[in-house]
């Protein structure tokens, strides 16, 4: 599977400078609204944009289970996998995250066309 990978920030120790333990960044890349996260167990990126009823993720919490939580419905999803720790069978879109010596790096899954 085919990346495009972009740069958020410069180096990984910037991102205290802008991304605080669960709070939260949006940003919208190639056409994708996607939220950037950090917990105890690093930084996730995901679609901010619930499964079951569309609500904006970004508005929830995260929980100590490393899952964000929707916060229309209170559904929860794992940060790292996006599958549903309750409320059914839904999964949010995540994304592959990278950090080098160059910055950190969310990966956007290339259309069949552009690999
Ligand atoms: S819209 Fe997110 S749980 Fe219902």
């Amino acid at each position: 599977m085919d990346y495009h990978w972009i740069k958020i920030f410069e180096k990984e120790e910037n991102d205290d400078d802008y991304l605080l333990k669960n709070t939260f960044i949006n940003l919208e890349l190639k056409g994708e609204k996607i939220c950037i996260t950090k917990t105890d167990l690093g930084i996730f990126a995901f679609g901010d944009k619930c499964p079951h009823n569309g609500a904006s993720l970004s508005k929830g919490f995260c929980s100590k289970k490393n899952e964000i939580i929707c916060p229309l419905h209170r559904y929860s999803f794992d940060l790292k996998s996006g599958k549903a720790t309750s409320g059914g069978a839904f999964a949010i879109k995540t994304y592959p995250i990278k950090i080098n010596e160059e910055g950190l790096f969310i990966g956007i899954k290339a259309k069949w066309w552009e690999s």
